[in-house]
């Protein structure tokens, strides 16, 4: 299982496991970030599950959808590191990713 490390608001970094074929942001919300509020599950409707993502790894994820972008564009915290987490499949290729939860809007 890829190991993954998460920042919180607080700056605070933990590692974790991400069983591959979950989403990165089930991976989060599973491992008892609440922060991360992902109120739409996971449908690409809400935003709430936005994330930074190490720039070492930004060209590893899979392109982004226009929904995932338009979505993206509705946040005051978004750059060029952004992507909604639940949009992201985990996979053996991120393993050491590091993921920072967004601020909220
Ligand atoms: S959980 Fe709602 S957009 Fe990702």
């Amino acid at each position: 299982m890829p190991q993954i490390v998460v920042v919180n608001h607080s700056g605070e970094e933990t590692s974790v496991e991400a069983a591959e074929g979950v989403s990165l942001m089930e991976a989060i919300r599973d491992n008892g970030f609440d922060e991360l509020l992902a109120l739409c599950g996971g449908c690409c409707s809400c935003a709430t599950c936005h994330v930074h993502v190490d720039p070492a790894f930004i060209d590893k994820l899979p392109k982004m959808s226009e929904d995932e972008n338009d979505l993206l564009d509705s946040s005051d915290h978004r750059n060029a590191y952004s992507r909604l987490s639940c949009q992201v499949p985990v996979t053996a290729e991120l393993e050491g990713l590091k993921v920072t939860i967004a601020p909220e809007d």
